[in-house]
Formats: C-alpha cells, structure tokens, sequence
C-alpha cells in the first residue's frame, strides 16, 4: 500500500498545512515596527503564500519504519528495521495464535461484537515469525511459481503478520478460508462492515493490487 493509502493523517495533516498556507486567515505579514524595509520585504516574502504551499507539497511525510510503534507502515518498499525484529507478543486466549498485546486486547473485542450479531470469528493466522514466512513463501512458490507467490505471500522481513498487528479471520465451518469468496461468507461479510469500529482494516482491497502489492486479500485486517 502506499504511503499516501496507508497514512491518512499524515496526509491530513500535509492538506491542513497547505490549506492554512493559502488561506486568506493566515497570520499577516509581520507588522513593520523598527525594521528595515529589507527586513520587512524579506519577512514578507518569506510568508508569502505561494512560497508556503510549494513548501509544503514538496515536504513529503516521512513513512513511519519505528516497529514498536503501531503506525509501523510495513510493505513491499518497506520492510521492518531490522527485517527479523520480533514484537512484544502475548497469545489470544484459546488460539495458540500471538499477536501484539493492543492488537489481541483488540481483537478480543471484536470477536465478542461479532458473537453479539451471532457471528463467529476464526482466527486462522496472527504474528508470524521471518523464518515462518520465508517457509509460507518458499512453499506457494514451489506451488504456483515466483510470480503468482509474490502476489499472496509477503517475502520475510516485509510481511505485516511480523509486527503482531495483522490478523487473517475465517468462518468456523472454513467456508471459503483465504479465498476470495470469504467476502461473500458470515464472517467475511461482518468484518467488512464492522472491523474498522474496533480498530482493523482491510490492507488489500478488491482492485488495489497496483497500490497494495497484493491480490485481494478480504480475510486480512491490520
Ligand atoms: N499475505 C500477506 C500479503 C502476507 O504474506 O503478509
Ligand atoms: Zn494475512
């Protein structure tokens, strides 16, 4: 996903610096009291609208890489620092799956939600470790060859499932598990109306592929 996809915020903050610089209720040029005329000219200039816009358009927003931090943007372009980093973990209750301790508190939530509506969640997959996905991505490349592998699989050290904050869900009964018609399921069609109240997304839209990197992927939420 890009960076402009993924950050939201920080884009919103870039706009609301670019609105601000070319609003006419920006601060005024500073008020010339002692000052040269130069001085006050080069205020001036150095205020002036066009000159802050360009600025802040040319400004792109650092991604966040820090991967104890859960903004962590973690992509094809940017893998974790360092590629094996490990997170904090704590096991979701029953699962034998791990995830960070926000993301399982997280989550838990959402399965009772879920439970609420009569909906059971599966959870099928949680934090996996590099060497783990450099088994997952060595296997469906033996499968389906590099190409199509690269599509479903994220390499080691580049995968969101090493941060401990990505989760892949599923119906209890597996109907359609990791398949695209998951979208079309109980489950799959309660998560996408419901995660992002709890705190998930969908990281690899329908459609998406050339900004995600990735195939649609409906079971998989950040
Ligand atoms: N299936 C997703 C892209 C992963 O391997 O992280
Ligand atoms: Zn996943």
């Amino acid at each position: 996903m890009s960076t402009r996809h993924q950050r939201p915020a920080a884009f919103g903050a870039a706009a609301f610096a670019l609105a601000i610089a070319i609003s006419p209720l920006a601060a005024p040029p500073a008020v010339a009291t002692p000052a040269s005329t130069h001085q006050v000219v080069q205020v001036e200039l150095d205020a002036s609208p066009a000159r802050s816009a360009a600025a802040a358009l040319a400004t792109k927003p650092k991604p966040p890489r820090d991967p104890a931090k859960s903004d962590v943007l973690v992509n094809k372009k940017y893998p974790l620092v360092p590629r094996k980093y490990v997170p904090r973990l704590t096991e979701v209750p029953g699962t034998g799956i791990r995830l960070q301790p926000p993301a399982a508190k997280a989550y838990r939530k959402l399965v009772a939600a879920a439970r609420r509506d009569g909906v059971n969640i599966r959870l099928t997959s949680g934090y996996r470790s590099y060497a783990v996905q450099k088994g997952l991505l060595e296997k469906y490349t033996r499968a389906y060859g590099s190409t199509y592998a690269r599509r479903i699989a994220a390499k080691p050290g580049s995968s969101e499932h090493q941060t401990g904050l990505a989760i892949d869900v599923g119906n209890r009964n597996r109907a359609c598990a990791l398949q695209a018609c998951f979208a079309t399921t109980k489950v799959g069609k309660w998560m996408a109306k419901n995660a992002p109240r709890h705190g998930f997304i969908l990281r690899y839209p329908k459609g998406m592929e050339s900004v995600t990197g990735y195939a649609y992927e409906p079971w998989h939420f950040r």
